[in-house]
């Protein structure tokens, strides 16, 4: 893992736009400032997807036909969200998947003590990448929650997609939680909230990069910047030089203008056609789009095409 980061850096910072892939915001200390994000007053998602999936997880049980599905979670550390289907759909096996072992781990054994009737099957592996589930019967649920979905490319989220559909199974279906477009000033405030804990995410890539890649970025001078970019439909987030300077990561100067920036995080937001259309070109038929009353997030409800 430390090997792959370093090559990301270094290939990153040496490409224009400088841009390193967003899964390395989540180390530990990530992980926790995300923790802390989805907390936030300003940053809507994590509890309105949270409150639809209250109200319509009974709805995937009966669209599921009542089979207990085997459950796989992408990213599968939010025990609060798994929670809810969990409950409604009883699934025969709840299959984490998530690249961090540590987390997977811990995780896993919480859900053990609390659930002991449940099959916990953790799945170490980065689900960018092919991989494979455990022999299993019964129908898969794909549960992918959080708009982490958003953070590919749209050319990726098709990949994704339609590279997951063949593991569904017959009766097999994704639940997707998918951030939705709306306006700039709400999007803007989510992602530049009052205490700086966002702010704070970002930068930690940086100190990530002094803490293991041996840099000397100077914290000063550096800012976080997140714009909405209204051509692309998504938030984008970058660290920006605030004057111009040379940094060194494992021995290596990179030199910075003034307002240069390296690119840190896209998060791409959808209607609900939009992202209805990218998931049948994956080769998915939507089934279900659950929205709340202001429109801001939506539970698509996806069936593999026949
Ligand atoms: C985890 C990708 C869904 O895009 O809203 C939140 C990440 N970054 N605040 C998002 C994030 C800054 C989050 N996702």
């Amino acid at each position: 893992m430390s090997d792959s980061f370093r090559v990301a850096v270094l290939r990153g910072l040496s490409r224009r736009p400088r841009r390193i892939p967003s899964r390395f915001l989540y180390d530990r200390r990530g992980a926790e400032l995300f923790e802390e994000i989805c907390g936030l007053d300003e940053y809507y998602p994590t509890r309105t997807e949270c409150a639809l999936l209250d109200r319509h997880s009974p709805e995937v049980a009966v669209l599921l036909e009542r089979r207990q599905p085997r459950l796989v979670e992408f990213g599968g550390c939010s025990p609060a969200k798994a929670r809810y289907l969990l409950e409604t759909t009883r699934p025969r096996a709840y299959l984490p998947i998530d690249i961090c072992r540590d987390a997977l781990a811990a995780y896993a054994s919480d859900i053990v003590r609390e659930r002991p009737g449940l099959a916990v099957q953790p799945i170490h592996a980065d689900f960018m990448q092919p991989f494979r589930l455990p022999p299993g019967e019964g129908p898969v649920l794909g549960f992918f929650p959080g708009s982490t979905i958003g953070n590919m490319q749209p050319e990726q989220a098709v990949r994704f997609l339609a590279r997951i559909r063949p593991l569904l199974g017959e009766g097999g279906a994704m639940l997707v939680g998918v951030d939705m477009k709306k306006s700039h000033e709400r999007l803007f405030a989510a992602y530049n909230d009052a205490r700086g804990v966002t702010s704070a995410f970002i930068l930690n890539l940086v100190e990530r990069i002094n803490r293991e890649l041996e840099g000397d970025f100077d914290l000063g001078g550096f800012a976080h910047s997140a714009l909405y970019n209204a051509g692309r439909g998504r938030m984008e987030l970058h660290i920006v030089s605030r004057h111009r300077q040379v940094v060194h990561v494992a021995g290596r100067p990179y030199r910075f203008r003034c307002g240069e920036s390296i690119h840190a995080e896209d998060s791409h937001k959808y209607s609900v056609e939009e992202f209805q259309a990218l998931a049948k070109r994956a080769g998915f038929r939507p089934a279900a789009a659950w929205c709340d009353a202001e429109k801001l997030f939506c539970l698509h409800f996806l069936r593999p095409q026949e």
